[in-house]
């Protein structure tokens, strides 16, 4: 659906994006996962054809970016990192407006503001939205003309924790209609929890690319932690890989006095501290 092929790119005279590789496969999600200023929106304004002074090739679909034309946009919903509506206009009239302009597909206004929980809201003007409402709003207003391909910037953030989870549950709901989505976060949370593969970006470079559960498992074991009761809690860890191997904890399972057993495995921070020596925020 997407290939991206020795992208540089620069704002100035310094290369900014240097030699991005990579390609987003159709019905996937698709994560950029790097911290505050590592060119994650960049990339996505290339791929939506915004910046067209790049260098390699990105094609979106079968389409060179830079020599988009009209139709380009008719299968691709955007939702910015920043409000995109129209503040004096309600919720209602923007997402009318903006389905306005595309020639398929309208999906029905009132049930996309039902799923995002506005439907009391949907003849308020955007002015007197508050953040969250104006993300959802943001959010819904990709998906008016039913897109096949998503660009989602920071779709969870600045959502309290009942409003992300909404956010997350329906952008999987989206991935399931088929969409292909390409999303930036810094969470490394929903990250995992939504992404089938991710690509660590810093500096504008790319310094990996797979799924959360193979950057996970490609650096450093998961940890079994066990307690048991002898004179007060006792506890002990070994490597997942040894368990077999680890006659205390063998002992304890055989004569049943296990108190509590778990594993850890690293997050994807961690993946992501070790990989590129930058933390996620
Ligand atoms: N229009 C512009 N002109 C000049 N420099 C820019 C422009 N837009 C972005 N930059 C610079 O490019 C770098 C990357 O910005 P970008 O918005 O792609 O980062 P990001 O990874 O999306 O960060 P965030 O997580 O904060 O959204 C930053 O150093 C920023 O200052
Ligand atoms: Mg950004």
């Amino acid at each position: 659906m997407i290939q991206v092929n020795n992208l540089t790119f620069s704002y100035s005279k310094k290369p900014f994006i240097e030699g991005l590789s990579f390609e987003v496969k159709a019905g996937e999600i698709f994560g950029f996962l790097g911290p505050s200023g590592a060119g994650k929106s960049t990339v996505q304004k290339i791929l939506l054809g915004m910046l067209p002074n790049y260098e390699g090739s990105a094609v979106v679909g079968s389409v060179e970016c830079k020599k988009h034309g009209s139709n380009f946009y008719q299968n691709i919903g955007v939702d910015f990192e920043y409000s995109t509506m129209y503040e004096k206009l309600s919720a209602r009239e923007n997402l009318e407006f903006f389905s306005s302009l595309y020639r398929l597909r309208h999906r029905s206004i009132d049930e996309l503001l039902m799923a995002v929980g506005l439907e009391n809201d949907a003849d308020k003007r955007v002015a007197d939205f508050s953040k969250g409402m104006k993300s959802r709003l943001n959010f819904i207003k990709a998906l008016v003309h039913d897109p096949k391909l998503l660009f989602l910037d920071e779709p969870t953030s600045g959502l309290d924790p009942t409003n992300s989870r909404l956010m997350k549950d329906m952008i999987l709901e989206e991935k399931r209609r088929g969409k292909t989505i390409l999303l930036t976060t810094h969470n490394m949370q929903d990250a995992t929890e939504l992404c089938d593969r991710v690509a660590f970006i810093v500096g504008g470079k790319l310094f990996a690319l797979d799924s959360p559960h193979n950057l996970i498992m490609s650096k450093g074991a998961a940890k079994v932690t066990y307690t048991w009761i002898e004179n007060g809690e006792q506890s002990a860890s070994c490597d997942l890989t040894e368990m077999a191997g680890d006659k205390k904890l063998r002992n304890l399972i055989a004569e049943n006095r296990l108190q509590s057993i778990h594993s850890s495995e690293p997050t994807l921070n961690d993946i992501f501290m070790e990989i590129t020596g930058k933390t996620l925020v």
